[in-house]
């Protein structure tokens, strides 16, 4: 009897944890392939090609799925920085919102300035990664 009261509880306390571990997962695989979107996106700008952004701004979005844990991303804060965490969120729908701004400028034509939002894009990633470091 005590030994499936010991088990439940463990069976408690680890399945959460399993939860939790197999998040992390997913979050690595959406943040692997947000590197590579942002690197279709720099070749994009780098030969003019506005397609080529284009389709790196939509891979990007596609794969920015962690603005959309929302609450979950609490979870894998550190005890000491779970009170940080809107403002991570905060930070992965600015790069959806500096993407676009990408977006427009060359429609303007505007390299520049299409540049300076790539630059916003990248540091909203640092930014997010700064408040996380030393989360693994
Ligand atoms: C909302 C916060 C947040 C934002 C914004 C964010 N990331 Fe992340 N990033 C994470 C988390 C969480 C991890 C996983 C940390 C861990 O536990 O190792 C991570 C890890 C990574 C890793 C793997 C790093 C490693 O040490 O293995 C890469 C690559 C990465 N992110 C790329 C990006 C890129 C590119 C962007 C911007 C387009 C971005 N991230 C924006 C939260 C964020």
């Amino acid at each position: 009897m005590t030994k499936k009261i010991i088990l439940i509880i463990a069976a408690a306390i680890l399945l959460p944890a399993g939860l939790f571990a197999q998040d992390k997962a997913a979050i690595m695989k959406d943040m692997k392939a947000q590197e590579e979107a942002l690197v279709s996106i720099q070749k994009g700008l780098l030969y003019s090609s506005k397609a080529g952004v284009a389709d790196g701004v939509k891979a990007l979005k596609e794969a920015n799925k962690v603005a959309a844990l929302k609450e979950g991303l609490v979870n894998y804060l550190p005890e000491n920085k779970k009170a940080l965490y809107k403002t991570a969120l905060k930070e992965g729908e600015l790069v959806n919102k500096y993407a676009d701004e990408m977006l427009k400028k060359l429609d303007k034509g505007s390299y520049g300035e299409a540049y300076a939002a790539y630059g916003k894009v990248l540091n909203s990633c640092n930014t997010c990664h700064v408040y996380i470091r030393g989360w693994k």
